[in-house]
C-alpha cells in the first residue's frame, strides 16, 4: 500500500516535471521577442531612395557605372558628418547636350557625379548660413578644386558652379545623416567644362640634360672596370704560363 503511494507520488512528480518542461519549451520562442538581438543597421541605400521617386534613372545609372553608389554606401556606414546629394532629374540630363556626357572620360564622369555630392549633411535651414565655396566630393583632396556656391533668398536655394546656375526644386529625402535634394540642371564643374588656358609648355631641355649627365656617368666607369678585368686576365695567363713551365720541368 505504502509502496503504491510512493510509486504514484513519483509518477505524479514525473508527470508534473514533464509538463513543466514542455511548458517551458513552449514558452521559449514566445519569450524571444522580449530580448531581441539587434540586427546591425544597414547603411542607407541612395539608389533605392532615388529609384522610389522615379525620375532619376540617368543619375542612378551614372552613380552605378562610376561606382560612386558603392562609395556612398561605405561613407554612409562610416561617416559621422553625413552626406548631401543634389540629384539632377532625367529632364536635367536630357537638356544637357548629349555630346557633353559622351565626351567625358571615365575619370571625368566620376568627377561629374561626385560634384553633386557634398560630404556633410545639410538641412534646408543650414543653406541660409553656409559659407562659400562649398567643398564637394570631386577632386582628390580638400584643396577645394571642385567648389559649389550656394546662396539663398527667401525660400529659394540657388546653386552655382560658375557654369551652371540652378536652384533646389524639391527635397527628396532627409534623415539627419543623408539629405537628397532635387535640382533641374546638371551642375557642370568649371574644372571639366570650362575652356582651359593652354597648358604651360613643358621644359624638356632641362630634364634631357639631366638624363644625359646620368648616362655619361656609366661609360666613364665601364672602361675602368674593363681595364682591371683585362689586367686580371693577363695575370692569369702569366700564372698559367709559369705553371705550365713548372709542370713541364717536372715531367
Ligand atoms: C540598393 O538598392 C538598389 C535598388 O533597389 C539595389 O539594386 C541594390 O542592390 C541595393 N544595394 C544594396 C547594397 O543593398
Ligand atoms: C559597416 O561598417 C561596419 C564597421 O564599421 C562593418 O562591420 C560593416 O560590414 C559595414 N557594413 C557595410 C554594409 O558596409
Ligand atoms: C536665385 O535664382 C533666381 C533665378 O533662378 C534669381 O532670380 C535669384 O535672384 C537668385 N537668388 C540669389 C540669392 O542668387
Ligand atoms: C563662390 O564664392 C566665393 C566666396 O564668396 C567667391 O570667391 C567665388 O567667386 C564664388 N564662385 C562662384 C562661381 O560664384
Ligand atoms: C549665373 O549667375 C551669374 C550671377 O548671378 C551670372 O553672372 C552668370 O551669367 C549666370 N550664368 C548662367 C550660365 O546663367
Amino acid at each position: 500500500m505504502k509502496q503504491q503511494y510512493v510509486f504514484t507520488t513519483t509518477l505524479s512528480f514525473l508527470i508534473l516535471f514533464v509538463l513543466h518542461c514542455s511548458t517551458t519549451l513552449a514558452q521559449g520562442p514566445a519569450a524571444a521577442p522580449v530580448a531581441p538581438t539587434p540586427a546591425p543597421p544597414s547603411p542607407t541605400n541612395v539608389t533605392k531612395i532615388l529609384k522610389k521617386v522615379g525620375q532619376f534613372t540617368l543619375f542612378i545609372r551614372l552613380l552605378k557605372t562610376t561606382q560612386v553608389a558603392n562609395q556612398l554606401l561605405g561613407q554612409l556606414n562610416n561617416s559621422n558628418n553625413g552626406i548631401t546629394i543634389f540629384a539632377p532629374t532625367d529632364n536635367a540630363f536630357s537638356s544637357l547636350k548629349s555630346v557633353t556626357l559622351n565626351s567625358l572620360n571615365d575619370e571625368q564622369k566620376v568627377e561629374l557625379v561626385q560634384f553633386h555630392i557634398v560630404p556633410t549633411y545639410l538641412s534646408s535651414s543650414q543653406f541660409q548660413t553656409i559659407s562659400n565655396p562649398l567643398r564637394t566630393q570631386a577632386g582628390d583632396s580638400d584643396d577645394g578644386k571642385f567648389p559649389l556656391n550656394i546662396t539663398t533668398s527667401g525660400n529659394s536655394v540657388n546653386i552655382t558652379s560658375g557654369l551652371t546656375n540652378t536652384s533646389v526644386s524639391g527635397t527628396v529625402y532627409t534623415d539627419g545623416q543623408l539629405a537628397v535634394y532635387q535640382i533641374d540642371q546638371v551642375l557642370q564643374p568649371m574644372q571639366i567644362f570650362a575652356p582651359r588656358p593652354p597648358a604651360p609648355a613643358p621644359a624638356p631641355a632641362k630634364s634631357n640634360k639631366k638624363k644625359a649627365a646620368v648616362v655619361s656617368e656609366s661609360p666613364d666607369e665601364t672602361p675602368a672596370a674593363d681595364n682591371s678585368k683585362a689586367a686580371t686576365t693577363m695575370q692569369n695567363v702569366a700564372l698559367f704560363g709559369v705553371a705550365t713551365v713548372v709542370a713541364a720541368l717536372f715531367l
